[in-house]
């Protein structure tokens, strides 16, 4: 097991422990999802609850429709910015040098902000994703994104990148949870000092009855969805649920007073069977 990226054990990690990424930028573990909360009266509503109960790292996407409601929670919200971590995502449709540039300043302005922590590829689109990739570099210089990353990306793709640019990607957001266990492109993404970032860390709710999940959750007096997020981030992983529930989202925080041992780490491990619940990047 690897603990490479922060500096602490498993025993010592908190809700608002951070793990630097390759730049030098702290990113906090345990972030909040925002995919499907619609409208934006919606998503500014459950960003504002994820704030009150101490969520400071918030995943947003151009695709998601929701920039505005986001950035209104974040505007509203009383948590002094430089404690925030935003992410939001450059789409599919956007890519290309020039529309990279001009997708990133409309996302910006949606959010009403004048940077963003993170700025991600969302997809290794085939023919694009080399330029979008240098159009994403002089962002980050620039300093309107203090991180730059990628989603979806196999490990073919992330060589690929890394051959052609100075900038090495200091995130990969890709499904990660006990019945996608990705160890290859885990091992490859600590060798490059790239974090993973775990998205649909609870397999979008779909497999909270699954017995062996059942019985570690059992063992420890937590809840299996608490038991899936402690996994990823005892293997290194940034987690990102996404609940629009505030009991929910506390629940979903609540991951520091226990810690998976070995047998635990290696039975959910074996539960692998390469299931995803969103799409699949491998031959893009
Ligand atoms: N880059 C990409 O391509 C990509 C793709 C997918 C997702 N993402 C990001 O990753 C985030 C998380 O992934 P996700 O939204 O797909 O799925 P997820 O976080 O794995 O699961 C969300 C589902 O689980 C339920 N849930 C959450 N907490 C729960 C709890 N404590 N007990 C029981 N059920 C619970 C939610 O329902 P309720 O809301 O009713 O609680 C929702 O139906 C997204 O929101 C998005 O920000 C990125």
């Amino acid at each position: 097991m690897i603990y490479i990226m922060t500096n602490k054990k498993p025993s010592q990690l908190t809700a608002h422990s951070t793990i630097s990424l390759n730049n030098g930028i702290k990113m906090p573990i345990v972030g909040y999802g925002t995919w499907k909360i619609l409208p934006n009266s919606s998503a500014r509503k459950a960003v504002g609850s994820a704030l009150s109960v101490g969520y400071r790292n918030i995943d947003t996407a151009r695709i998601y429709l929701n920039e505005k409601g986001v950035g209104k929670a974040i505007q509203k919200s009383k948590v002094d910015r430089k404690e925030l971590f935003v992410s939001t995502k450059l789409w599919n449709s956007d890519q290309g040098y020039d529309k990279t540039s001009k997708a990133f300043d409309k996302s910006l302005k949606r959010l009403g902000l004048d940077y963003v922590d993170m700025y991600l590829m969302h997809w290794p689109v085939p023919e694009k994703r080399l330029e979008s990739w240098r159009a994403m570099v002089e962002i980050y210089k620039s300093g309107r994104a203090k991180a730059i990353g990628v989603c979806n990306f196999t490990e073919e793709h992330l060589a690929d990148l890394i051959s052609h640019s100075d900038i090495v990607p200091m995130v990969n957001q890709v499904e990660f949870h006990p019945f996608l266990y990705q160890k290859m492109l885990l091992e490859y993404c600590q060798e490059n000092k790239i974090i993973v970032e775990a998205y649909s860390p609870l397999a979008h709710g779909r497999r909270m009855q699954d017995p062996v999940l059942c019985e570690i959750a059992a063992k420890h007096a937590k809840h299996v969805v608490q038991v899936m997020l402690r996994w990823n981030i005892q293997l290194g992983n940034v987690v990102i649920p996404k609940s629009t529930s505030l009991e929910r989202m506390q629940d979903n925080l609540d991951l520091f007073d226990f810690e998976l041992d070995k047998s635990d780490m290696e039975q959910i491990e074996n539960l692998n069977e390469n299931y995803r619940t969103c799409w699949d990047p491998t031959g893009m």
